[in-house]
C-alpha cells in the first residue's frame, strides 16, 4: 500500500458568501481567532503525515502564497523588539522549503476541475484532499483519522459526518454499507440530493484519500450540479472499479465558508484556548442573559 505523501488544498473559490469581506481578500485568509482558515488545513495535513501540499489557487489569491513564505522584515522587527513568542509561533507554522506548490486554476469550473489541475504535481500516487473551508476541531484532526482507515482498507476513503436530514442538499451524501475497520463501505454517492433522494444523512465533510485514477475521469467529466465539474460525479465513476470507504469523523467540523459556521468556529477555538476562555465565556454568558431579558420584556 502506498503511503499518502501529498495533499491538495483548493483555494481558488470566490467566497461570494462572505462579500464584501472577500472582495479583495481571499476567504481562506479570514482568521479563526488569530490564524487564517487555511492554516488549520495545513496543520491538519502535516499532522496526518503529509510531506507536500499542492495549493490550487486563482486570481487575487497571491497573498496565500506570500503567507506561506518567510517575511524577513517582520522577523527582523520581532527579533529587535524581543517578541520571542510571536517569532517562534511564526516559525513553527512555516512549511519547510520545497514542501508547497501553487497551481493556478485559471477559471472557476468547480471542485472537480480544481483537483484535476493538480494532476501533474501529484503524479501516479494516492493523495489527500482537504477543503479548507471545513475546519476540523477537537482532538485529532480529521485527515489523520481518514489516513488511519486508509491504512486498514486501502482504496479511496472519504471522511463523513451526520447532517440534519433536511440539509442533504448542501453536501455530497454517501450510502452506508457494511462496517469495516471502524468505518463503512460506501454504497452510493450523490452530490447535493434533495432529502427525499438522499441515501443517508452522512455528508462528505471535506477530507478525502483518492487514488490517482480519479484524474483521468476528472479530465473527461461532464458538468453536473450547479453546472460545475463535480468531484463527486467522478468518484461515482471511479467506484465502479475501485472500493470507497467512509470514516465517520470523531471530532467536529465547522463550515467556515458559511457565516454561521465561521462564528461558531471562532467561539469554539477561543473557548479551547487557555489565554481566552475566561473572558470569552463570561462575555457569552452576559450576551445570553441580556438576550433572555430582552425576550422576556418583548
Ligand atoms: C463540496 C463537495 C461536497 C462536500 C462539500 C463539503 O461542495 O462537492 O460533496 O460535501 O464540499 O464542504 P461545495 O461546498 O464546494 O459546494
Amino acid at each position: 500500500m502506498k503511503k499518502i505523501r501529498k495533499a491538495v488544498i483548493p483555494v481558488a473559490g470566490l467566497g461570494t458568501r462572505f462579500l464584501p469581506a472577500t472582495k479583495s481578500m481571499p476567504k481562506e485568509m479570514l482568521p479563526v481567532v488569530d490564524r487564517p482558515v487555511v492554516q488549520y488545513a495545513v496543520d491538519e495535513a502535516f499532522e496526518a503525515g503529509i510531506e507536500h501540499i499542492v495549493f490550487v489557487t486563482g486570481r487575487n489569491k497571491a497573498v496565500i502564497e506570500d503567507y506561506f513564505d518567510l517575511h524577513p522584515e517582520l522577523i527582523g522587527t520581532l527579533e529587535q523588539t524581543g517578541k520571542k513568542t510571536q517569532l517562534e509561533a511564526l516559525e513553527s507554522m512555516l512549511p519547510v522549503a520545497g514542501a508547497t506548490s501553487f497551481i493556478r486554476q485559471q477559471s472557476p469550473q468547480g471542485l472537480g476541475h480544481a483537483v484535476w489541475c493538480a494532476r501533474e504535481v501529484i503524479g501516479n500516487e494516492p493523495f489527500a484532499l482537504l477543503l479548507p473551508d471545513m475546519v476540523s476541531f477537537g482532538g485529532r484532526g480529521c485527515l489523520a483519522e481518514t489516513v488511519d482507515l486508509y491504512e486498514r482498507t486501502g482504496g479511496n476513503v472519504i471522511a463523513v459526518e451526520r447532517c440534519d436530514p433536511s440539509e442533504t442538499n448542501k453536501y455530497g451524501i454517501v450510502g452506508r454499507g457494511a462496517e469495516i475497520g471502524g468505518g463503512f463501505e460506501v454504497t452510493a454517492m450523490v452530490e447535493k440530493p434533495a432529502p427525499a433522494n438522499a441515501p443517508s444523512n452522512f455528508y462528505i465533510n471535506g477530507r478525502y484519500i483518492l487514488q490517482p485514477e480519479i484524474f483521468a475521469l476528472l479530465g473527461n467529466q461532464q458538468r453536473g450540479a450547479g453546472n460545475e465539474i463535480q468531484l463527486t460525479d467522478a468518484m461515482v465513476r471511479l467506484s465502479k472499479d475501485q472500493p470507497f470507504f467512509a470514516q465517520p469523523f470523531l471530532g467536529r467540523m465547522f463550515d467556515c465558508g458559511s457565516k454561521e459556521g465561521f462564528i461558531q468556529a471562532n467561539i469554539a477555538f477561543a473557548l479551547a484556548r487557555n489565554d481566552m476562555k475566561g473572558p470569552v465565556f463570561e462575555m457569552l454568558q452576559e450576551f445570553v442573559r441580556s438576550h433572555e431579558r430582552q425576550e422576556e420584556a418583548a
